[in-house]
């Protein structure tokens, strides 16, 4: 029995691994050829393991979609010189390929996400709208679209463009003025208009280059913000403005955090475009990795995500009037900056994500952990070892200045007391 059910298993994984083929060399030969999903992994990523059931059900699904898009993965450790022309540095990198362009996937790692990601990207970049239900239908499916209205022009042109740079984020169409709701009013023709928050806006040549306005424009007003959106936040030279709550337990408070903060990005929008993202949280995981402490769930706080920085209300947060002094505050310069990626910041950051990866590898896998510490560790301590016992070839040039700056070896060479002497001055 037990056999029976083993051999069922195995052959339902060789079905399922059988929409995913093995890379190799040859596959530069082909690639523009074809439309192309590929996994880029290394042997010893531990991660990808666990995601490769993952990818043999993206295999899987997107063959019985009937997509056009064949899914491989390739070892960038046997396959070198294509890694180092894609320029694949993190483990898993997912990429789609279409004629001579590839694609970036950044999203979260799930099956639902990248077949979302498979089927926008290779398709049209720019999707007509060709009549009101289609319209009315797209409209109910997405938060937000991208919409250019009119004829050939040169807007036609650079929003092919910015859209080709986008479409990895969000959905391009095009339609006519015919097909618009009754509700849009325009002007004039051709424009680019979003359609987000229950409402639209209208691109102008005021807000600087088109590719730009999409890059600000691409996140409704107030949205769940993940580690994924928040990380994109960062190219965006936006304040984030967070309600972190817990949404497994929602307590009144938090309730009040999100209704203000989505209350002021809708009512407040004109006023805060360009300087502030607003969005909750649910969670403070990945908060608490980033500021290397702990928020408090349900809590405020604003986040410049260039620098890895943040603020925190000095106050507790009760109408709407104490957030808009709050977000005065941070833009004014008078709120206090923590963290940061100063160099002290990064050090400390650094310590933290070490700390947390160890615990994490040790929890999860102690035995491998040990090998994977203890390795490092040994060959630093023979190191240390080497080096003390090493007999110095020249008594003059110690083997620890070896290799300082010409400059540190001069100071390192000085008596020891000048500089003992000079810095017992300074204590003084
Ligand atoms: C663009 O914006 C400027 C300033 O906000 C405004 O004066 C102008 O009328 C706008 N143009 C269009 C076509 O909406
Ligand atoms: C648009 O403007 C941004 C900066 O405002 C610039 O970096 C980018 O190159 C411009 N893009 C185009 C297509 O002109
Ligand atoms: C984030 O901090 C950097 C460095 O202080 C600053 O240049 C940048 O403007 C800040 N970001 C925002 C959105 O203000």
């Amino acid at each position: 029995m037990k056999n029976v059910i083993l051999t069922a298993l195995l052959s339902v994984i060789a079905v399922v691994s059988g929409y995913v083929e093995e890379l190799d060399d040859k596959f530069n030969e082909y690639r523009r050829n074809e439309l192309w999903l590929v996994e880029f992994y290394a042997p010893w990523c531990t991660y990808c393991h666990t995601f490769e059931p993952i990818w043999y059900e993206v295999g899987a699904e997107l063959k019985s979609l009937g997509s056009p898009v064949n899914v491989g993965k390739m070892d960038t450790t046997l396959h070198t010189n294509i890694a180092s022309e894609l320029n694949i540095r993190g483990y898993p990198t997912i990429k789609l390929f279409k004629g001579d362009l590839s694609f970036d996937y950044k999203g979260p790692r799930t099956k639902d996400a990248i077949i979302e990601f498979t089927n926008r990207v290779s398709g049209p970049v720019v999707r007509p709208l060709s009549s009101v239900q289609l319209f009315q239908h797209v409209m109910s499916r997405h938060d937000l679209i991208f919409v250019y209205i009119g004829g050939e022009s040169f807007l036609k042109n650079e929003y092919y463009k910015a859209a080709t740079e986008y479409i990895v984020y969000t959905y391009f169409f095009s339609a006519s003025v015919k097909v618009l709701p009754k509700a849009v009013t325009l002007q004039d023709v051709p424009v680019v208009a979003v359609f987000k928050d229950g409402t639209y806006y209208l691109y102008n040549e005021s807000n600087g280059n088109l590719s730009s306005w999409i890059n600000r424009e691409r996140f409704p007003s107030y949205f769940q913000i993940d580690s994924f959106s928040l990380y994109q936040m960062g190219e965006q030279s936006k304040f984030v403005a967070l309600a972190v709550v817990d949404e497994k337990n929602p307590s009144e408070e938090s309730i009040r955090y999100k209704t203000l903060m989505e209350r002021l990005s809708t009512e407040y929008r004109d006023h805060y475009k360009s300087d502030y993202q607003f969005g909750y949280m649910d969670g403070n995981e990945y908060i608490n990795g980033l500021i290397m402490g702990e928020v408090v769930m349900p809590s405020i706080i604003v986040l410049n995500m260039t620098i890895d920085g943040y603020f925190l209300p000095e106050s507790k947060i009760e109408t709407i009037e104490d957030l808009l002094l709050f977000l005065n505050r941070v833009l004014d310069g008078s709120a206090t900056l923590l963290g940061g990626n100063g160099y002290l910041q990064c050090t400390k950051r650094a310590f933290f994500k070490a700390k947390s990866t160890v615990v994490f590898m040790f929890q999860t896998a102690p035995v491998f952990s040990c090998f994977v510490v203890g390795l490092p560790v040994g060959v630093v301590v023979m190191v240390i070892w080497g080096t003390c016992t090493a007999v110095p070839v020249d008594d003059e040039k110690p083997e620890e200045g070896a290799t300082a700056s010409p400059g540190k070896k001069a100071k390192e060479l000085q008596p020891d007391n000048t500089e003992k002497t000079s810095e017992a001055k300074k204590e003084d």
